[in-house]
């Protein structure tokens, strides 16, 4: 950077000096003179240009201080590196020349320098298997983890947690006595259990770095589901947002919040995102504020139900009661659900919801119980074979059609349950799963379910076994195809083992955020700005197809339209 001024100037100042005999001495002053006024100059203008250029590019990332942008302030270093991701690097070096070249665009674009450069380069590193991939995991303090589950007592009033936190929170392990599951990989896993079974995965994540200044996403190992369950009965607003409060607080201290303020960060709460987001100050109101907090906001997290209508949860499955620890246990248990004899054709497991006008469980129920090919497992208080895994499961292996409506929320476990025993779900209204696990599913809905709008069942009471037995029986095989080779994407694997070639559900989910953020920091690099995104609109966009950005109206939005009231 120095150089070209002073290897430009001066020679020719002194060759043209030796061609004057006359004055020599009048000269030797001037010459003297311009001399010092160049070098003056130099001293003054360019190089405090540069450091002020050095300042700037320090300043953004002197909270960052493991961003090695070292070898960019280093003088001699006058190449820069020929690739597309290294275009806006060339910081500072054009200020001092007078190029016209170039629109307003680029030079803004060439005058910024971002702190995750680094990080998507290592994409560009082809010796690298990791490039690209890295996750950085914060060091929590244990309070926001570990001690939960010293206190695993404490975290539901209904439920002793404590035994599905054992083995690595998947649950003690079930027996497989009637046959209904294989010997290896059955666990009586807590449908809530994903904050501790994702945690606990992400250690055998295989490109886990050190360092936060190669990472492409950062993960945030708070068990935020188990920290609002302690409190969501009976305990004060105050209470509730405590943890939430303490960890944005401890989260925006750390210089890895500064690379993106937070939006490369991700963290898991196992629970649907009602219990996170809390509309008021009334200590009446349900849940905690933490999806509503400003730095929440910038995070990802990643729920088991999502908000239709905001943009930082994301749906992941609900955990089943399968956790394969090898490849081999998955395709034997695919193969498996393919050759079953199903003799229903369609059933329900649930209870009716009789406070609820709205819901068509007890039309549901009615028709099960009225069809010759419907069967029932009846979910009423107490103990219940609706509550035994193996009952349930045993019902979904013998069933081709499982019917998943709303309960309380949009959502169920009873539909990975179902999935995973190769059973064809239908689902009632379409934020029960096509709105929420867009990451797992395919977006075509008609591959692997069958959808009829609650309306058909509330309003025009149509039959559910007509409607089902109209499907011709080679389509059945192929849904029932597509389900089975779904399977390995909706399960948790085992966290403290490995499947060798296969994709679990987790390893969609980082995958998914990891393109999220990607793309979202090649979006602020080229200077993309998504102006019209509504954010009310956020079920739409995560149906759109790659590279669409533009929603209009959509055949579901009357499912939608009333917010909160939905739920
Ligand atoms: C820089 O890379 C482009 C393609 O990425 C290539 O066409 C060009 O020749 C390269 N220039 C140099 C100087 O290596
Ligand atoms: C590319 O990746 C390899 C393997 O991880 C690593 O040793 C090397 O330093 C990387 N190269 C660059 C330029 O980062
Ligand atoms: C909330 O409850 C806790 C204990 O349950 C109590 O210590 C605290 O004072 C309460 N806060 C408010 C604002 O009522
Ligand atoms: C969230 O991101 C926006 C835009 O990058 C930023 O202005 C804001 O300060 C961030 N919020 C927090 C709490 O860091
Ligand atoms: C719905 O249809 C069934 C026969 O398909 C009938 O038995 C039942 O009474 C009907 N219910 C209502 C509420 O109309």
């Amino acid at each position: 950077m120095r150089r070209r001024p002073v290897g430009g100037v001066l020679p020719d100042q002194t060759k043209n000096s030796s061609k004057n005999h006359n004055s020599r001495l009048f000269c030797l002053a001037s010459l003297s003179a311009i001399f010092w006024f160049l070098f003056l100059y130099f001293h003054f203008v360019v190089l405090a240009h540069n450091r002020n250029n050095n300042y700037d590019l320090l300043q953004s990332t002197k909270l960052a201080p493991s961003l090695p942008f070292n070898h960019e302030s280093t003088p001699t270093h006058l190449t820069i590196p020929n690739d597309s991701q290294t275009h806006s690097r060339k910081f500072g070096f054009r200020k001092s020349h007078h190029d016209r070249d170039g629109d307003h665009d680029t030079r803004i674009r060439e005058k910024k320098s971002f702190p995750f450069e680094r990080a998507l380069r290592t994409s560009d590193n082809m010796s690298d298997p990791c490039g690209g991939r890295y996750i950085y995991v914060h060091h929590l303090p244990s309070r926001f983890n570990k001690d939960m589950l010293k206190e695993c007592k404490s975290l539901s009033l209904w439920t002793n947690m404590c035994k599905f936190t054992s083995n690595a929170g998947l649950g003690p392990p079930l027996e497989n006595v009637e046959g209904v599951f294989s010997d290896e990989g059955w666990y009586a896993t807590n449908q809530f259990a994903v904050d501790v079974i994702f945690s606990n995965r992400m250690k055998q994540y295989e490109c886990l770095t050190q360092d936060s200044s190669i990472a492409a996403a950062i993960f945030v190992p708070f068990y935020a589901g188990f920290d609002i369950a302690r409190y969501l009965w009976g305990y004060n607003i105050s209470m509730r947002d405590a943890a939430s409060l303490e960890l944005v607080n401890w989260l925006m201290k750390r210089p890895e919040w500064n690379i993106m303020n937070g939006k490369d960060h991700f963290l898991v709460g196992g629970r649907i995102t009602w219990d996170f987001r809390r509309l008021s100050e009334e200590e009446s109101d349900w849940g905690n504020k933490l999806l509503f907090l400003p730095a929440a906001k910038n995070m990802s997290m990643l729920v088991v139900e999502s908000s239709p209508w905001n943009a930082n949860d994301f749906g992941i499955p609900y955990p089943t009661y399968f956790h394969p620890a090898k490849d081999a246990d998955v395709f034997k248990w695919q193969d498996r659900m393919r050759r079953l004899d199903r003799k229903w054709l369609f059933s329900f497991a649930g209870a009716p919801r009789p406070g609820n006008p709205k819901s068509i469980r007890g039309h549901l129920i009615n028709q099960c119980r009225n069809s010759r090919v419907g069967k029932l497992l009846e979910c009423d208080f107490g103990e219940s074979k609706c509550h035994s895994p193996s009952s349930i499961m045993q019902m979904f292996q013998s069933s081709i059609f499982c019917l998943q409506p709303q309960g309380d929320s949009y959502t169920r476990r009873s539909a990975f349950d179902s999935m995973l025993a190769g059973c064809i779900p239908v689902f009632f209204h379409p934020g029960s799963a096509y709105t929420q696990y867009t990451w797992h599913l395919p977006k075509t809905y008609t591959k692997y379910s069958v959808f009829i709008p609650e309306d058909d069942i509330r309003k025009r009471n149509i039959s559910i076994e007509e409607r089902l037995s109209q499907i011709p029986p080679e389509q059945v095989k192929i849904m029932r195809e597509e389900v089975i080779s779904l399977i390995p994407r909706l399960v948790y694997a085992d966290p403290r083992s490995k499947l060798e070639t296969l994709k679990d559900a987790f390893d969609v989910s980082v995958q998914a955020i990891i393109d999220k953020v990607t793309n979202l920091r090649k979006d602020i690099i080229e200077g993309h700005t998504d102006k019209n995104f509504i954010e009310e609109n956020s079920w739409k966009y995560a149906l759109l197809d790659e590279g669409k950005h533009e929603v209009g109206p959509h055949e579901w939005d009357p499912f939608f339209s009333k917010p909160k009231d939905g739920t």
